[in-house]
């Protein structure tokens, strides 16, 4: 059921702005969890990432700010890899679109396909602003979409319909900068000859029934209408320049390189390792399996663009699953940051631990339909399940033997309701695992969440208090039953709150970490060593904050 060794890509974040909750409900919690859980089933990951520094989004915000576009990059590079860390969301390479080697790497992808032919010259009418002087970039432009009838659709797509779009498809167009109708005019770009790759595509996407139905529908919006050829250059200064000469004013259009930072991504991290080749057997390697978490306004560029880029190119590995999530809303509105509706990663942090809400927010993933943030339920819930249920599960079973100073071992054999809570947890565990590989995140936890009542449960009615003083063998039975429970229980979890999860495991084993270790290892240890301290969750407590 669980493979060798798989690639795990997550969208490359705008480097133009703080993370927010909903970045992580999107696309990076349920990777992270997703590689921890698959690295303790033994398989090897690599997880990558990076900040996209090309494209208007940061010019947009260097414009706003007085600074350059590098500038601000700088800045939400390092505040997005510190973000992250802050909870425990850790790639093993985060890159940047800016380093020379992705630059290298973009070169090469453009010249391959330019030699092949899947990139012509042609003339595209962009638009023009006679205020500025210049081409417009496409998301300067807005106005209503063709489509559905969206009336903010911005000239590169529609958050709405999710269709990408040209500007000068919009009805309506209106330049953000200048505020009046663009002029239209011809520009000469490179296009990418999706017409020539609709075949392949088509062949590719066949064997993908299996995706998430969100995902399959907003692709198939796209190629319902047929695959056109797509301009991939843009009258632009910031970007990766054009490698012909005489397009010294050109950049190649950011969607087109940005996607390539997953390759750039392996290849350094591999450098960075001291293997510089390793990269090549997850990228070339046709068996191994590549997942692409992102957030639902990327779908078509990782189900349609991305992979039809991989096909002209011919030696890498088309993704194998793109498991993209709806939106998160919170407390019934879209986040917006003009309006001060949501928060920041950074800000709710301030007011609760990682632990809690990395646990929350996995709880409510917009898996497969929108889903809301709400303080209210980020509170009960946390208090209820981590800290009542949980917490206090083990916290009574640790005093218990603390208490009577007792070192459990493993019984001769197990009978009755030992053995039979025991056989249910295994049999619940590979349901979980099941659940887990499909990526599932959301049903992972709700199994979690039933053994953990499962557990207290037991514990209550075994009753190790009066057994203690009838029958030493038969309390030692249960308590170690209740141990391979706790196991079980913090091993699931720990894909969901892996800091918490190991602090919890120190408190019955101080010889293996979780971290590096797997599943089957670590659910076969039965030797206990007990150190009695409190449970790292504690309960949440939003007063104020609720009540507004
Ligand atoms: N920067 C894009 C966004 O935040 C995602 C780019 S994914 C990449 O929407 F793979 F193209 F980098
Ligand atoms: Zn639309």
């Amino acid at each position: 059921m669980n493979e060798q060794k798989i690639m795990v890509n997550c969208a490359l974040p705008y480097a133009n702005g703080p993370l927010h909750l909903g970045h992580l409900a999107g696309a990076y919690l349920g990777a992270d969890i997703f590689v921890r859980f698959s690295r303790l089933s033994g398989t090897e990951v690599m997880f990558i990432s990076g900040s996209d520094e090309y494209g208007t989004p940061i010019t947009i915000t260097a414009e706003k700010n007085n600074k350059r576009p590098q500038e601000i990059a700088d800045k939400y590079h390092s505040e997005h890899m510190e973000t992250f860390r802050n909870v425990d969301i850790i790639f093993d390479k985060f890159t940047r679109t800016t380093d020379a080697e992705h630059v290298k790497d973009v070169d090469e992808f453009f010249m391959n396909l330019l030699e092949k032919g899947f990139l012509e010259k042609r003339y595209m009418v962009s638009p023009y602003c006679r205020k500025s002087n210049r081409f417009m970039p496409d998301r300067y432009i807005e106005g209503t979409c063709p489509y559905c009838g969206y009336k903010e659709a911005r000239g590169d797509q529609c958050d709405n319909c999710g269709r990408t779009l040209d500007p000068i498809e919009l009805i309506d167009p209106v330049c953000k900068i200048g505020g009046e109708r663009p002029e239209f005019r011809e520009t000469e770009h490179y296009f990418l000859m999706l017409n020539k790759l609709q075949d392949s595509l088509l062949e590719y996407l066949g064997t993908k029934d299996f995706w998430k139905p969100n995902v399959l529908k907003y692709t198939k919006n796209f190629v319902s209408d047929g695959l056109k050829p797509r301009a991939i250059t843009r009258d632009l200064d910031w970007g990766v320049p054009i490698p012909i000469n005489g397009y010294e004013h050109k950049k190649i259009y950011v969607w087109f390189e940005a996607l390539i930072g997953y390759i750039t991504g392996a290849r350094e991290y591999s450098t960075e390792i001291g293997n510089p080749e390793y990269w090549k057997s997850f990228w070339l390697d046709k068996n191994i399996k590549s997942y692409y978490f992102i957030g639902k306004d990327n779908i078509p560029f990782h189900t349609i663009i991305w992979p039809a880029m991989l096909i002209a190119h011919g030696d890498y590995n088309l993704p194998y699953n793109v498991p993209a999530n709806e939106y998160l809303r919170f407390q019934g509105e879209q986040f917006s940051k003009s309006r001060g509706i949501g928060f920041t990663v950074n800000e709710i942090l301030k007011i609760a631990d990682k632990n809690s809400l990395r646990y929350y927010m996995a709880s409510i993933l917009p898996e497969t339909g929108d889903s809301d943030f709400s303080m209210r339920e980020f509170q009960d819930k946390v208090n209820s399940e981590l800290v009542d249920k949980f917490g206090n599960y083990i916290y009574r079973l640790i005093s218990f033997i603390d208490k009577n100073k007792l070192s459990i071992h493993k019984p001769e054999k197990l009978s009755g309701e030992n053995k039979k809570i025991l056989d249910m947890f295994k049999e619940k565990f590979d349901q979980y695992s099941q659940e887990l590989y499909e990526i599932h995140i959301k049903r992972g936890l709700q199994i979690w969440l039933e053994l953990v009542i499962s557990a207290n449960q037991y514990f209550n009615n075994a009753q190790p208090w009066k057994i203690i003083k009838e029958n030493k063998e038969e309390c030692n039975d249960i308590l170690y039953t209740s141990l391979k429970i706790a196991q079980y229980l913090i091993l699931m979890i720990y894909p969901y709150v892996p800091t918490g999860a190991s602090e919890v495991w120190s408190m019955i084993n101080n010889t293996v970490k979780i971290e590096g270790s797997t599943f089957e290892k670590l659910l076969s240890i039965d030797e206990f060593a007990i150190k009695k301290q409190n449970p790292p969750f504690t309960k949440l407590d939003f007063g104020e904050v609720i009540n507004n």
